[in-house]
């Protein structure tokens, strides 16, 4: 059962178009890798389903490049929110890496080298989902722009000679690799297998966490939070 409903006072922590935005990553991230894949390692039994009409229609080729269409639209889409609205600019500013990460990336070896009493504290973003997401920018630049080159190569080799498109092709394998595993062990370990939140963190589901998810995960944010709220309380109304 969710925590967050357990607990009498729930933060908001995704709204929906984010939550939204996250699943049609997931979505586009799981079919390219599927499809990618598949071109790299045809004999697989998983692949087979996918080659059926293959003689006739390259099923495989078109939905690796539609949801390629999808991720980086989805990208631009995300830049624009990052930007031009105000939730969106927030978020931003708190995913800017700071000297302070480096101090809790201390505090947290420390504590998980048994020297430090106390977990150590995060804001909005700790630094390892901070370190997460600038990976994920970096490797969709990375993917788009190899991606991009290989579909559209006649183009490609007005620019470059014809061997880049054989680094172009493994660097794109490569990343797709690095970005899978990431998500398999990084990603699934923070938000599935932690034995603190399995079998799931449900906040981009409901958009919610609860304080004890806050205070373990979000400390540093919460402080901020509870402090706000009581200056707000203290705070003349018009009335008085
Ligand atoms: C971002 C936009 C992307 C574009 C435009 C793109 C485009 C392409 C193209 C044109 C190919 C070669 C031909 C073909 O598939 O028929 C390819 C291959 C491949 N793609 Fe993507 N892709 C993108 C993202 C991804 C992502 C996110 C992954 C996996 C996480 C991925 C994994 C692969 C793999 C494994 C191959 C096979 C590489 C090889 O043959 O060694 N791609 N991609």
């Amino acid at each position: 059962m969710n925590d967050a409903n357990n607990n009498n006072r729930a933060y908001l922590r995704w709204t929906r178009v984010e939550r939204y935005q996250h699943w049609i990553l997931a979505l586009s991230f799981t079919m390219l890798a599927i499809t990618g894949f598949a071109l790299k390692y045809p004999e697989a039994v998983w692949v087979q389903p996918l080659l059926v009409f293959e003689e006739n229609f390259a099923l495989r080729g078109w939905v690796h490049r539609i949801f390629a269409l999808v991720f980086v639209g989805l990208s631009i889409y995300h830049v624009g929110y990052l930007l031009f609205t105000p939730r969106g600019r927030m978020q931003l500013k708190a995913l800017a890496p700071r000297r302070q990460d480096f101090f809790d990336f201390k505090d947290n070896l420390r504590f998980l080298l048994g020297k430090r009493a106390t977990p150590a504290e995060f804001d909005r973003f700790s630094y390892m989902e901070k370190a997460e997401y600038w990976a994920l920018v970096w490797g969709t630049v990375v993917m788009a722009f190899t991606g991009f080159l290989l579909w559209f190569e006649n183009f490609a080799l007005r620019i470059f000679p014809f061997w880049m498109m054989e680094v172009f092709t493994v660097i794109h394998l490569y990343e797709a690799w690095l970005a899978t595993l990431a998500i398999f062990v990084w990603h699934f370990y923070a938000v599935i297998f932690n034995p603190e939140v399995y079998p799931l963190n449900q906040s981009m589901i409901d958009g919610y966490m609860s304080e004890s998810e806050m205070e373990r995960e979000h400390g540093r944010e919460l402080e901020r939070m509870r402090a706000n709220a009581e200056s707000e309380a203290t705070l003349p109304t018009q009335a008085q």
